[in-house]
């Protein structure tokens, strides 16, 4: 059956999981029995992350170690969990850069890091998978409504974004054949994260967010994991291409 596949025994690898929403979507896929491998730049914060998610866990978990800016050590830690835990048939590439700067005050490096890790990690996330992902398969990029919303200080991360949203639709096209399903998840702000608290560094900033939502409110863990888990299910076997907004109307406001 075309593109099915669900959470239970598959196993799946996610960059940035270490923390946030990542996080998120990694302890609800753990707690749904899937395998899971997270990855982050800093060894012992990925060791420890797995760590976290064993408790409730059936199947196993991983920590491991790269720079989503480096395609061959992606290539690398991909090859181990492959060797430990199986080929992938969910990879989430989550791991983001941001901060609230001004475009004449931002260094082109400034601009360049954050285009570098939200999508030539993504890119390099997604490209390291195809080689192992069993088909059918699942791919999720974690964007945000600056990927369609132009914001004041954040031209970096909203052309970066834009970026993420169009590799999806592209690889979606190029993959989708090889029942190779490519989505996207566009959160906007989700209580307790560090973009939240990098974008938001005050109570009242806070407030004023929460005041432009038409929700009122902000997110929260689950609100993402469990979107990131119908995505990767059978209900959404018809589903690619698609990046899904979740994020209380951020992208109508
Ligand atoms: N305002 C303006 N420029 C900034 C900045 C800020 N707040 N923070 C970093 N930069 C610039 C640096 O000055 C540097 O440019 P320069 O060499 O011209 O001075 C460039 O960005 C790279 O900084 P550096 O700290 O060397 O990059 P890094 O690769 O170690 O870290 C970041 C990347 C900057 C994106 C860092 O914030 C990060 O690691 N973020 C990951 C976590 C995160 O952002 N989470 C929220 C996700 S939504």
């Amino acid at each position: 059956m075309s593109g099915e596949i669900a959470v239970q025994d598959k196993v799946a690898y996610i960059s940035g999981g270490t923390s946030g929403i990542n996080l998120g979507i990694a302890r609800h896929f753990a707690d749904l029995g899937a395998s899971v491998m997270v990855f982050g730049r800093d060894a012992a914060k990925s060791a420890a992350a797995a760590e976290t998610l064993r408790p409730k866990a059936k199947g196993r978990m991983l920590g491991l170690a790269a720079d989503v800016r480096d395609h061959a050590a992606v290539a690398g830690i991909f090859a181990q969990a492959a060797a430990e835990l199986g080929p992938p048939d969910i990879v989430i590439a989550g791991a983001a850069g941001n901060f609230p700067a001004p475009a004449a005050k931002l260094s082109a490096n400034g601009f360049k890091a954050v285009v570098d890790i939200d999508l030539m990690g993504t890119f390099n996330t997604f490209r390291a998978g195809y080689d192992l992902i069993r088909r059918p398969g699942v791919m999720i990029a974690i964007s945000a409504p600056q990927g369609t919303r132009p914001r004041l200080l954040q031209s970096h991360v909203c052309a970066a974004k834009a970026g993420v949203n169009m590799l999806v639709k592209c690889l979606a096209m190029e993959w989708g054949p090889e029942n190779i399903r490519v989505t996207g998840i566009s959160p906007g702000p989700i209580e307790g994260t560090e973009g939240v608290a990098r974008l938001a560094a005050t109570p009242e900033m806070k407030a004023a967010w929460v005041d432009r939502q038409p929700l009122r409110r902000m997110g929260n863990l689950a609100d993402i994991a469990q979107l990131a888990a119908y995505m990767v299910s059978p209900a959404a076997s018809f589903m690619t291409g698609a990046i899904v907004p979740c994020d209380g109307g951020s992208e109508l406001a």
